[in-house]
């Protein structure tokens, strides 16, 4: 069933689990996930970021999210990931997607809270949810880089007053990861999630998961962590298995044949992902 992000988010929050949001670009990955919460009854976000709406064109995205969200039998949300503009956000809402995110990161904080703000009002009128972004989260994603030196971690003392200016109703802190593949092991600020969740008291979201060592995941959501955002680690199942198929096939014409080994091994990895996080038995 199609819900909002906030009824799967709330959840998380209360009951003290994590719901993986796993990045879609085509019908494989769509289902890969949907099948995989389903296996592991799991509640999942399905998140579209603007690379993603461009490459498959948003009436596609939207209606494969939105069939896959109404014949699943767990509980999915359909969300915006990094959106960086106000009309792409409204263009979102407007094909039924039930989440967004406005990364306002790049701002100084007064006006990341202006345009938080901005994006609450006008989504909550018509019942989506809204996640925003305070301090920096390093890496590349699509088109958005951020530098090792340019990363900022979250300051407690800002997102107290960012939450209560905004009225957003998740927060994605910066605290140690980064989007990509990591070069060495991520090290996180542990303490930083406790102290932002015991003040602001509402979902946190920890972009760039993919290649955080389980050990790290399961700490970060028992700290206070209810999203979990993974796209590299999707891409690298994906991809391997569609090498490794072509390398055994070479004749093989056949793209059925060849992105279903993608589809399978990504499903793979996604019910890895939601028994780690806890969402497994959730929906
Ligand atoms: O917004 C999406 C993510 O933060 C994914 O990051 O590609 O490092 O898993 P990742
Ligand atoms: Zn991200």
């Amino acid at each position: 069933m199609l819900v909002t992000g906030r009824e799967i988010l709330e959840d998380a929050h209360r009951n003290n689990y994590g719901v993986g949001a796993f990045n879609v670009n085509n019908m494989e990955i769509v289902q890969a996930i949907i099948e995989a919460a389903e296996e592991t009854n799991s509640p999942v976000i399905l998140q579209a970021s603007q690379g993603g709406i461009k490459y498959a064109g948003i009436e596609y995205i939207a209606a494969l999210g939105k069939v896959a969200a109404e014949k699943a039998k767990v509980p999915v949300a359909l969300h915006l990931d990094h959106g960086t503009d106000f009309n792409q956000i409204m263009l979102c809402i407007r094909h039924g997607f039930t989440s967004v995110m406005i990364d306002g990161s790049r701002f100084e904080l007064e006006d990341n809270i202006n345009i938080t703000k901005k994006v609450v009002e006008v989504a909550h009128a018509v019942g989506v949810s809204v996640e925003a972004e305070l301090g920096k989260i390093g890496g590349t994603e699509d088109h958005i880089s951020v530098s090792e030196a340019e990363a900022t971690f979250t300051d407690p003392d800002e997102a107290v007053r960012f939450v209560e200016e905004t009225n957003v109703d998740s927060l994605a802190i910066a605290v140690g990861t980064a989007h990509g593949v990591y070069k060495g092991e991520p090290k996180l600020d542990f303490d930083r999630i406790k102290i932002i969740k015991e003040r602001v008291n509402i979902p946190l979201v920890l972009h760039g998961s993919s290649g955080v060592p389980s050990e790290a995941i399961k700490r970060a959501v028992s700290l206070g962590i209810n999203k979990i955002n993974i796209d590299t680690d999707l891409r690298i199942a994906f991809t391997h298995a569609i090498k490794e198929f072509i390398k055994e096939n070479p004749d093989n014409i056949d793209p059925r044949k060849i992105l279903g080994p993608g589809r399978e091994a990504m499903k793979e990895v996604i019910k890895e992902k939601m028994r780690l996080f806890g969402s497994a038995g959730r929906a």
